[in-house]
């Protein structure tokens, strides 16, 4: 079982994330949590690349070629295996980040960028994608204050600092594609308190382990 979550900046995919693994190896289930970018040991060093503020002028075709390696990497040496062995995969953002950032986001050709992530995912789709929606503004208010907390706003802030309007095109793009494939997109509120967004979370993955 392969479970992807998505949504903007802040919206709570990390904690519910950890929320529906603890449940999931309650219930005997070996889990495997993970990320894009930076699950493999190349993707560490990609992804402190494509989020450190510092990186300045970056074209959109380097942008996406370096999540498409970041992802490559990361099914073949990380998801696959797991998979393989019977594991649960959890992963925060995966091939519908790509559609979304740099698609909605910085106009890449979609259909094109579909493509890219079929070679970059050699036929490994989510069961499972999680959209955990959310006004853009409440997510990066959150995003910024962790970011400041936890000392990252520098290394990890590059896309918080993208304007409101490039926020809004992703939470946008996110439902529209999130409508495109309903069949393995189950949108969750990320208004609510953070106790029902992750009971929300957890109900539907035990529905689809049921089912
Ligand atoms: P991360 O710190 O994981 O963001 P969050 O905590 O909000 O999930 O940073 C990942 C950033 O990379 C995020 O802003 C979205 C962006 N991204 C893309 O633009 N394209 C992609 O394919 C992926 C996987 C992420």
């Amino acid at each position: 079982m392969f479970i992807t979550f998505e949504g903007v900046e802040g919206s709570g995919k990390s904690t519910a994330m950890q929320a529906v693994a603890q449940v999931l190896q309650q219930r005997g289930h070996g889990v495997l949590l993970t990320r894009e970018p930076g699950g493999s040991e190349l993707g560490g060093v990609l992804r402190r690349i494509l989020l450190d503020v510092a990186t300045t002028d970056l074209a959109p075709e380097a942008e996406l070629f370096l999540y498409l390696a970041d992802r490559a990497q990361h099914v073949r040496q990380v998801i696959r295996p797991a998979l393989d062995e019977d594991i649960v995969v959890l992963c925060d953002r995966y091939a519908d980040s790509t559609v979304v950032y740099q698609g909605y986001g910085r106009g890449l050709d979609r259909t094109l960028l579909h493509q890219c992530n079929s070679l970059a995912v050699g036929g490994l789709w989510p069961d499972l994608t999680l959209l955990l929606d959310l006004e853009p503004h409440v997510g990066l208010t959150r995003a910024l204050a962790r970011n400041i907390e936890q000392s990252k706003a520098a290394r990890e802030g590059r896309f918080e600092a993208e304007s409101l309007d490039f926020h809004r095109r992703i939470r946008d793009g996110y439902l529209t594609w999130a409508a495109l494939h309903q069949d393995r997109y189950r949108i969750i509120d990320a208004s609510q308190p953070l106790e029902q967004v992750v009971a929300d979370c957890v109900a539907t993955v035990e529905s689809l382990l049921a089912g």
